[in-house]
Parts: C-alpha cells; structure tokens; sequence
C-alpha cells in the first residue's frame, strides 16, 4: 500500500511556488485528509538559480526534465510551465511511463486534446486538470461528480480574470484598457502573452474543456466562434449601463434539438444579475441542468493562490484513488473514452439571441426610417431604442438599437447592406446579449 506520494514539480512560475506554499503550509491537513504524506521531492525549470520567493529547502532543482521523468520514485509529475510544445512533451512522457500527472494548462488541454486524453485514459497513472479553468472554482469536479446526473443544457462563465478585470476597471474607474491590462499582469492573473487573454482565447480554451466535461462530446477548439474585448469602446459601456446592463466577457455553451452552441465574445448582462455582479478578477460559471436548475460557482479564477489551490485538490483526489484502487476511479471527462463522440459547434450564423447594435450615423432625416426599414425586411424585431445627442454642432451620432432575438446571419445580413450606405459614418457596433 502506497504510504507517501512523492512529486516532480515541472515550473517555478507563480501557481509552481503557490503549490509549494500550500503543500507546505496545510501539510498536516492535507496528509490527514489524503491519508498519506504528499510531498514534492524534486524540480524542474529553465532558471534552477534563479532566487525564489518561496523556500525551496528539501527540492531538488535541475535544469533537465530527465531529472524528473526517469526518476521511477516519482509518482506524480505537476505540468505547471504553460505553453503547448514542451509541456506537450512532458504530459505525454510521464503518463507513458504510468506516472500520474497533474496540469492547469488549458491551452494543452483544449489545442491537443486528441492526444493528450488518449494517453490518460490508457495510462496507469491518473489525470487531474481542476486548475486549467476558472482557478479556485472546482467546477470540473463539480461537473464531473456532483452534476453527474444532470442533463446540461447551458453554461455561461466569466472565466479570464484579465478580461474581467480590465472590463471592471474601464467601467467603474473610467480607467483606460492599457493602464488595467498592465494592473492585471503585475498582479499575476495574466497570460504570459495577454492576448489569450483579450482576444477571448484564454477563455474559449477553458469553455471546450467545459463543454466536453458537461456534453460528453469531443468537440473541436477550430469550431468555437471566438471574439475578445478590444473593440469595446467607452460608449458602449455607458449605453449599457444606461438600459441596465454591463459588459462581460463570456463564453457561453448550450445544448439545444441536438445542437450545441460553443461561442466566446462580450456580452450585455443584466447589472442587477449575479454574474452581471462579477467584478475584477473573479470568475463565475452558471451551469443550467434540467434537474438542478440554475446554479452559479463564484472565486477567484486567476492568481498563485487559487490556482495552487485547484493544483492541490486534483493532487489529494489522485492520492486517496491510488491509494485505495491503484487507478482512476472517476474518468477524466465524465465518461470512458469509448462514450465519448466527436461532435460538431453550430455555426454562429445560426446562433439566435437578442443583440445591442450601434451605429454611427449623419443626424438627418430619413435615417432611422432607412435602418429599420432593412432590419424589418430581415425579420429582425426592435425592442427599444436611442439616439444620443451629438456633442459638437456637427459630425455624426451614436444610435442604438436593442432587438428582440434574431438570428446571426440575419444581423449580419443586415448590417451588410446598412454599413454600405452613405449616412453610415463607422462600421456598426454589435454586441449580444446574455440569455440567463
Ligand atoms: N490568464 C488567465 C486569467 C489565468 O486571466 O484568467 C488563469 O487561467
């Protein structure tokens, strides 16, 4: 019977030395709790002399990941270095030799699924991914275990800290985008590239690693609809919070007839809402089951801490299978691999929900009648609208229009025809709206 669970940490990064901490700190609950002594025996990292925050006493450090891979007394091996080649290579190496691994590393996860989740479904080591989204919520686990019975039919989350942020940021301190990116980096949250994280790609990483856990289905990353927040203009913002709304990043999944929508982009969300209530970098993700209801797990999605805090449950959960079953007792993606069917994204063009349009345009007569005329022809329906007005005695304004909800390809359609015509000063602004 195993009595000590020994680790190979890869990455002295910010979630590296968080791990270090917390097995360190909480090591006499966590062996309570595990029923074994877990501890990190060695270590790998491009910088081994580099100095530390945290006290590495008891690791030993090296530069080469033979250090670790070949060492047969490693039983766990901890991906925590980010990027998709080398970790590829590491993830792949240690579950072939029947070592158990643990990785927060979403982009691997959701970019080289295929691959990845073959090996851990054959491996004799066990899989834990719980900090590859939404950090601190253990909402793999809770997608995994407690809503095993549930029939899924969405799910909504606020799941980059970054982005979240800097939405916070711009639009409760009028802060610029630039000046809360870089508060968002110095405070760890960030990508080591942050357009993952503004160009919605952090974020459609970790909704595939979601839809796959809620659906059952071996979905493409290519087929997620992706679109970040660096068009979202001050404007918008204001607009929003005049109607009741704010603006969030979300990524969005439903199940529908058969059909499943996998989409990430800014959306309008009810301010009064829980999740229109999720502000700086916190991370929330509603899950829509149809026995459960409405549900929504709210913390903090980013960071040294939280991360290490997902990191060290997946490592206690591996521990106590080990150690009773000496194997996976849970599977990885809710099911056996042989459940699981490759399954196509609907088209975004197909997507129907209510939209925030914004158009900029000469302030004369006939204009409004023009748009609505073209919107009507498409079938498209308006809920409420605005023109504001315009701030110097010339030049073009702002007008909005909220519409009921229409299809995809219709607004775009629409806004194909619209945008050609000479009183159109700007490209037309659209957002959609958040269904909850
Ligand atoms: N860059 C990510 C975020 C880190 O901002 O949420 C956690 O995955």
């Amino acid at each position: 019977m195993m009595k000590q669970l020994n680790i190979g940490l890869f990455g002295l990064g910010t979630v590296g030395q968080g791990v270090i901490e917390q097995l360190g700190e909480n090591q006499a609950l966590i062996k309570t709790r595990a029923g074994l002594k877990i501890q990190i025996s060695k270590a790998v990292t491009q910088n081994p002399d580099k100095k530390r925050r945290v006290d590495l006493s008891g690791i030993a450090v090296s530069g080469d990941p033979a250090f670790i891979l070949d060492d047969p007394s490693i039983d766990l091996v901890l991906e925590l270095i980010g990027g998709t080649k080398e970790a590829k290579e590491i993830v792949l190496s240690a579950l072939e030799k029947g070592k158990s691994v643990v990785t927060a590393n979403k982009a691997l996860l959701a970019e080289e699924a295929g691959e990845i989740f073959q090996k851990a479904y054959q491996s004799k080591g066990l899989f834990g991914f719980e900090a590859s989204v939404a950090g601190g919520i253990p909402i793999l686990r809770d997608l995994r275990e407690g809503f095993s019975g549930e029939r899924i039919t969405a799910i909504s989350g606020i799941i980059n800290g970054t982005a979240n942020y800097i939405l916070t940021q711009m639009s409760k301190e009028n802060k610029d985008f630039a000046t809360a990116l870089k508060e968002a980096q110095e405070a760890g949250y960030a990508e080591a590239d942050p357009t993952f994280d503004i160009e919605g790609v952090d974020t459609a990483h970790k909704l595939l690693i979601l839809m796959k856990l809620a659906f059952n289905g071996l979905f493409n990353f290519a087929d997620l609809y992706i679109e970040g927040i660096t068009n979202i203009e001050p404007i918008d913002i204001e607009v929003a919070q005049e109607f009741g709304f704010v603006i969030k990043l979300l990524g969005t999944a439903r199940a529908q007839a058969g059909a499943y929508e996998g989409r990430v982009h800014p959306c309008l969300v009810e301010a009064e809402s829980m999740l229109g209530n999720v502000n700086g970098a916190f991370n929330a993700v509603e899950v829509f089951g149809n026995f459960v209801g409405h549900t929504l797990a709210y913390g903090s999605g980013a960071g040294s801490h939280p991360t290490s805090s997902a990191v060290v449950g997946d490592i206690i959960s591996i521990a106590r299978q080990l150690k009773v079953a000496g194997q996976a007792v849970i599977p990885p993606l809710s099911a056996d691999l042989n459940q699981l069917r490759p399954l196509p994204i609907l088209p975004m063009e197909q997507v129907i929900c209510p939209f925030y349009l914004r158009f900029t345009v000469a302030d004369r007569v006939g204009v409004l009648a023009e748009i609505t005329r073209i919107l009507g022809a498409e079938g498209i329906s308006i809920g409420s609208m605005l023109q504001k007005e315009r701030s110097s005695s010339q030049g073009p304004v702002p007008v909005i229009i909220f519409t009921h909800k229409a299809k995809e390809e219709a607004i775009r359609r629409s806004l194909k025809k619209i945008d050609h015509l000479e009183f159109i000063a700007e490209s037309t602004k659209v957002i959609r709206l958040h269904e909850g």
